[in-house]
């Protein structure tokens, strides 16, 4: 049965059914599975474990690399199948659950999740769920289209399931660079000196004793949904594109940027679908994740290489990318998460970096996580990795949002931080962009008023500052005042100041 996909002699005999692999899954046990941003997750055995918690009582804390795709984190959370989640999701039933205290959710910096468990600050990884393309020849497994966190779940686990993916082609080597830095304190630096540079293996490394069963599956990954963009993606990627370019005629950077890190969503693909059209070459990118965007470029011929741990795609560019590997092989890497998202590498490389946020305030400060400073949204992700050691550190949002601008995106202070003002340099709204380098808070905070705030709040938060600079401070404050907005808003669903006809 696909012996081409297992050629390890000793390994046939382990075949099983998902059902049966769901077996293995005791109650309270730590599992982590492959899946990053919705690619190269466990199709056949978590589902299968899912269907098993419909029935009896049983759950585990379950570690991943990020988002898993399909139903897989719904279901799950549906079927009460977990107690501990970590370090991402973008579920919104596994959400619901996380915030009505069901389901316990530790929000971690993907690079960090596999240095907590080396280092044994988590419990021991009793079983780990792995896709693979395919066994070869030695036992060991040629990942499919993420790496995230296997090669350590690999290392640690006592226990190993593989779940081979029909799906990926037998070609699909070659792209993969698994590398699992020593223990400490005897870690060496990481020799990457450029996107493209190779510093491991293109398979992950198996003790064939760990494995336990291997599992058949066809079922492609989640697709990525491409959101064409709109008149506030296409305004916040206008003003992104001016300032690189202003960047560029003023001698800081140079038509090749510099390796580019992007967040997933619209506004990320509408920044770097306007590369593509403006007067740049040689890009590169040094991310976590690789969208449409990044294959359009490369097709293009506008970007030379691309570096991450996932490929999350629309389905014809998943369909492209698999019927033509070859083109492409040579100019992509997918990475285990704590490379991509080395913060020694980062920094070495001067990353530009391009998050997303839920909201920013007056100083600068960003929440990227929470939604009215308690609700979780998905999770820090790499954004936190990337924010702290870029050579720039960029943040977008829309302004205000919600019908009659309900929200605004700009805040007098953030109602969670996830990045502190310190790692934080471009601020860019559907308004304008923010540059916030070398000034203090006072100079920052009318720069962010004056370019990113929407016009239905710009004289609140121009008043709320004039008074805080009275009262004086070095980031001036109105504390009883700070979360008026966010306070109105759950009042009365909206930030706007009420006039009394309104109320009426
Ligand atoms: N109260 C209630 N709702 C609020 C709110 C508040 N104070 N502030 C914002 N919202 C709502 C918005 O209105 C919007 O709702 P809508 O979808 O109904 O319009 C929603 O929260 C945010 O949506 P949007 O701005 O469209 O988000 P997005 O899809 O662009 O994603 C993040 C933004 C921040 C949630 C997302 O980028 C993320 O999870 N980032 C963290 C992870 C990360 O950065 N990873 C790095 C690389 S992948």
């Amino acid at each position: 049965m696909h012996s081409e996909r297992i050629q390890f002699q000793n390994y046939e005999e382990k075949v099983i059914s998902a059902h049966e692999a769901s077996l293995f899954f005791k109650d309270k046990m730590t599992v982590g599975t492959s899946g990053f941003t919705k690619a190269g997750d466990s199709k056949a055995v978590l589902p299968a474990f899912a269907e098993r918690a419909k029935e009896e009582e049983i759950a585990i804390t379950l570690i991943t690399g990020a988002s898993l795709g399909h139903t897989t984190d719904a279901d799950l959370a549906q079927n009460n199948a977990l107690y501990k989640r970590m370090p991402f999701q973008v579920d919104p039933t596994l959400r619901k659950k996380i915030n009505d205290g069901s389901i316990l959710f530790v929000d971690q910096h993907l690079s960090e999740t596999v240095e907590l468990l080396e280092n044994k600050h988590l419990p021991k990884m009793d079983l780990a769920v792995l896709e693979a393309a395919y066994i070869d020849e030695n036992g060991n497994i040629i990942p499919t289209t993420s790496v995230g966190n296997s090669v350590t779940f690999a290392h640690l686990a006592e226990k190993i399931i593989i779940e081979i993916n029909l799906s990926i082609p037998m070609n699909f080597k070659g792209i993969h660079d698994i590398y699992l830095p020593e223990p400490y304190p005897n870690r060496k630096p990481l020799d990457i000196t450029a996107s493209s540079e190779r510093i491991g293996q293109d398979f992950i490394s198996i003790d064939p004793q760990k494995v336990i069963g291997v599992v058949f599956t066809e079922i492609p990954d989640s697709p990525a949904q491409v959101v064409a963009p709109d008149e506030k993606t296409t305004a916040i990627a206008g003003h992104l594109l001016a300032f690189f370019e202003k960047e560029i005629a003023d001698g800081r950077l140079t038509k090749s940027l510099l390796p580019l890190q992007a967040g997933i969503g619209k506004v990320a693909n509408a920044v770097m679908s306007g590369l593509g059209k403006g007067d740049f070459e040689n890009l590169e990118m040094y991310s976590e994740v690789l969208q449409d965007s990044t294959f359009e470029l490369i097709d293009s011929g506008k970007m030379n290489f691309a570096s991450a741990s996932s490929l999350t795609v629309s389905q014809n560019c998943y369909a492209h990318i698999l019927n033509n590997f070859e083109l492409y092989k040579d100019k992509i890497l997918l990475r285990p998460q704590q490379i991509s998202n080395s913060a020694e590498v980062i920094r070495r490389l001067g990353i530009i970096a391009i998050n997303t946020a839920i909201e920013f305030d007056i100083y600068g400060n960003v929440n990227s996580t929470h939604l009215g400073g308690t609700k979780m949204m998905n999770g820090i992700g790499g954004s936190g990795d990337f924010a702290r050691n870029a050579y720039l550190s960029i943040f977008v949002t829309q302004s205000a949002s919600k019908e009659d601008n309900a929200i605004s995106h700009v805040l007098p202070m953030v109602s969670h931080v996830d990045h502190t003002e310190h790692d934080v340099d471009i601020l860019v709204t559907d308004q304008g962009l923010a540059d916030l380098r070398g000034l203090a808070p006072r100079e920052r905070a009318q720069v962010i008023i004056n370019n990113c705030v929407h016009p239905d709040y710009k004289e609140t938060l121009q008043h709320y500052f004039e008074r805080a600079s009275e009262r004086g401070g070095h980031t001036p404050h109105i504390l009883e005042e700070a979360f008026a907005m966010h306070t109105r808003f759950n009042q009365t669903g909206t930030m706007k100041e009420l006039v009394l006809e309104e109320l009426a």
